[in-house]
């Protein structure tokens, strides 16, 4: 039986193939029929270990075999602790304080409320094009694609939202952008969200879902100090690009930028759920202690797994690595480009970077998703983006080897080919 006929499988997961994957290693996914694809996808930024990696495994199994579960509201484990040392050196300077739990929408929930206490302040701005997750507050605060909002109203309210600066889809340069952008979220704390009322402004610092966009040089500083200015949080969302996906372990890092709340998840355990916010400590004493938790949040394996891949990832120096291969990934596409003028745009940070399609002037969703499917045919999985769907976001595994990137290229070029003659 073919998966999609399985009628027990709810139907509110899309999928963007109907692969039934046998096991995977590396940046390859191998199915029961012994097909080979290549994964272009790191299942959404999670695998930027590689799959299975074997210190990864080892760290999950050494681990199972001593402590499945420690609920961290009843005792302490050494995962946690490991955890914490090896983050520590890596995230952004200032961050001292860490809580976990599982999923990405989790830790935005958990930013969201340690601001909340921390301010006394009930709202929070996010930028078009965000996203943040599934649950009734980040559905609120998400504003990529209206499908994930569809019929769910009414949402949490107190969420303003002001332009994320996307040079390309407003036809400006960068200068111009950031100014503009600056301008309208003074404007918001003027006409839609009183500063006194504001609790945390919220940014993902390379957007994710809504395009797979690089803010310009400047506007992650210029936040920074219209968060200061009236207190309020500046929180990252690094959810999707943490973990060495920039070419820096966080893409904040790019700029220097101190947020007082960062969320990461995804790259975090390699496909072991878990996801944490890391905080100033002087926050410490505003969040009442008590008032938020879970019965997963610290967990035991989940830490395991986490400290360990963040071990991986400074031992393979997969930073540096996502940051070399990005740039031969950037300069094959615009080669491409160059061939191909339906695409439109190649941007992005290390491993994190978008082709946006346009055809006569405007956003082209159906070249991409024709690509995608070409692709699939090739033997590669790719995924798109963006609000209007008209990009194809690339985020493969940060393993990846000089050769498993051309042969990416290679592959992509094939199915453009196909599609566009
Ligand atoms: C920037 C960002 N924040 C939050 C989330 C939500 O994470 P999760 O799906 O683990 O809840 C995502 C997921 O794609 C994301 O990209």
């Amino acid at each position: 039986m073919n998966p999609q006929d399985i009628k027990e499988i709810s139907s509110v997961w899309t999928h963007a193939t109907n692969i039934m994957v046998d096991h995977a290693e590396g940046c390859w996914f191998y199915d029961k029929k012994g097909n080979k694809y290549l994964d272009f996808t790191s299942g959404i930024g999670v695998t930027n270990t590689g799959h299975c990696h074997p210190k990864v495994v080892d760290a999950i199994k050494k681990q199972s075999e001593k402590l499945l579960f420690g609920q961290f509201n009843i005792v302490y484990h050494q995962p946690v602790i490991d955890l914490i040392e090896e983050l520590k050196p890596v995230v952004p300077a200032g961050l001292d304080t860490f809580f976990f739990a599982s999923s990405g929408a989790e830790a935005v929930e958990a930013a969201v409320k340690l601001a909340k206490h921390a301010t006394g302040r009930p709202n929070v701005i996010v930028f078009n094009g965000s996203y943040h997750g599934r649950t009734h507050l980040t559905m609120a605060m998400t504003t990529s694609k209206t499908i994930y909002r569809e019929g769910y109203s009414p949402l949490p309210s107190g969420i303003f939202v002001t332009p994320y600066p996307y040079s390309y889809y407003y036809g400006w340069d960068d200068e111009t952008t950031l100014a503009f952008a600056v301008k309208e979220l003074e404007r918001t704390l003027l006409g839609q969200s009183k500063p006194n009322e504001t609790a945390a402004i919220i940014i993902e610092p390379v957007l994710g879902e809504g395009g797979y966009v690089v803010p310009p040089a400047g506007f992650l500083a210029a936040v920074r100090e219209i968060c200061d200015k009236h207190g309020i949080m500046m929180i990252v969302d690094e959810v999707q690009s943490g973990f060495c996906r920039t070419g820096k372990f966080f893409a904040v890092q790019h700029e220097d930028i101190q947020p007082d709340i960062m969320t990461m998840a995804k790259g975090l355990g390699s496909g072991i759920p878990i996801s944490g916010i890391a905080y100033k400590r002087e926050l410490q004493e505003k969040w009442v202690t008590g008032t938020h938790g879970g019965t997963y949040s610290a967990n035991t394996m989940a830490c395991a797994a986490a400290a360990a891949t963040v071990r991986v990832m400074k031992e393979e120096k997969l930073d540096v690595n996502a940051a070399e291969r990005g740039e031969q990934l950037m300069s094959a596409l615009r080669d491409l480009q160059r061939t191909y003028p339906v695409i439109g745009d190649v941007r992005g940070r290390g491993c994190m970077v978008a082709t946006e399609f346009v055809k006569d002037g405007q956003p082209d969703a159906g070249t991409p998703k024709a690509v995608i499917a070409a692709a699939r045919e090739e033997k590669m999985l790719m995924l798109g983006c963006g609000t209007y769907g008209n990009i194809i976001r690339w985020i493969p595994p940060l393993v990846i080897t000089e050769e498993e990137m051309n042969e990416g290229i290679s592959r992509f070029e094939k199915a453009l080919k196909k599609v566009i003659g």
